[in-house]
């Protein structure tokens, strides 16, 4: 297939174009910027320059192709993600209004909910209130799911709050960071809320199966560890950088205090029997033992 990929030059994107190209797929990417441009062609993509606030681009990326991988997301500033969210929105309309009929596969991305103590599966969604991955995208998740009445063969991926691996850029790099400039690695409150989390080339392959073979409208769920508590992320971290670990005010923490003060516990039941998919790479802690997370 030829797959038009949003979000290519990103670290889910950049992992999905390796997989499908390893796969035998053709992809292009979309790319805002000639540094992203430049990236995505080193993967071995073609490259269409356009962004989420140009919808002429992904309407054309989606027309040359056969499938649409949508991941591109506006996370410049967490304090606007009202703003992302409607940008996510129109993006999927546009890329939606082009595969109305066609029947080609398009997947799209969220991010489970957080349940507070219960584990989320595929049939859950945010409760009202919920920060971070909450109702807003929630929304644009059964907006692409209901384009399978409109003749898409349409599926949601939805990511734990930690994709981790090497060369990771996120929560867990942040983390790592915060840890090394304040000289302790901190979780908040006791430490029992429970993160789940998936490899990145995990969750591409997850990608890559739900383009080739999930049924319309299907929300698949891309978990590898269920439920890690901040405790253990942290006492992690601490042998890593060989800092004490202890529990700290959430707000020295910033945002991602307020991340690790939820529980954010998932799992995949629906995703592994209907893919046949498991994650074979390694789990958070294994990862973070691995060293890479600390320039080892
Ligand atoms: N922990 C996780 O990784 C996680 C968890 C839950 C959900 N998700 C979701 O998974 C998806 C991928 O996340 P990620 O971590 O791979 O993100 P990322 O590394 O921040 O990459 C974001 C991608 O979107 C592109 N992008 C941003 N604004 C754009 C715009 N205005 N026009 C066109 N492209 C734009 C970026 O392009 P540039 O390279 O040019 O900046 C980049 O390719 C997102 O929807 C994210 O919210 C991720």
């Amino acid at each position: 297939m030829r797959v038009f990929v949003t979000g290519a030059s990103g670290w889910n994107g950049r992992h999905l174009v390796a997989e499908l190209l390893g796969a035998g797929h053709q992809v292009v990417g979309l790319a805002r910027s000639d540094a992203s441009a430049t990236f995505v062609a080193g993967l071995g993509a073609d490259v269409l320059r356009g962004g989420l606030d140009d919808l002429d681009s992904l309407r054309a990326g989606a027309d040359a192709a056969d499938a649409v991988a949508h991941l591109a997301f506006i996370h410049d500033d967490f304090t606007r993600m009202d703003l992302a969210i409607e940008a996510d929105a129109r993006a999927v309309a546009a890329i939606g209004e082009v595969l109305a009929g066609t029947g080609k596969p398009l997947v799209t991305t969220g991010g489970t909910p957080a349940l507070g103590g219960r584990t989320a599966v595929e049939s859950d969604w945010s409760p009202l209130g919920n920060p971070g991955t909450g109702p807003g995208r929630d929304a644009n998740a059964r907006a692409a799911l209901a384009l399978a009445d409109r003749g898409v063969r349409s599926s949601v991926l939805r990511l734990p709050p930690t994709v981790h691996g090497t060369g990771d850029h996120g929560f867990i790099a942040a983390l790592v960071g915060l840890a090394r400039q304040q000289g302790v690695a901190g979780y908040v409150g006791d430490g029992s809320a429970r993160w789940a989390a998936v490899h990145v080339k995990d969750a591409a392959r997850l990608y890559r199966l739900a383009l080739e073979h999930a049924s319309a409208g299907t929300v698949l769920h891309g978990i590898g560890d269920g439920g890690v508590p901040g405790r253990e992320i942290a006492a992690a971290i601490g042998r890593g950088l060989d800092l004490p670990v202890a529990s700290v005010p959430a707000e020295s923490l910033g945002f991602f205090g307020m991340m690790l003060s939820l529980d954010y516990a998932a799992a995949a039941p629906r995703t592994r029997e209907l893919l046949d998919w498991k994650p074979e790479h390694p789990g958070l802690i294994e990862d973070l033992d691995l060293g890479h997370y600390f320039g080892r």
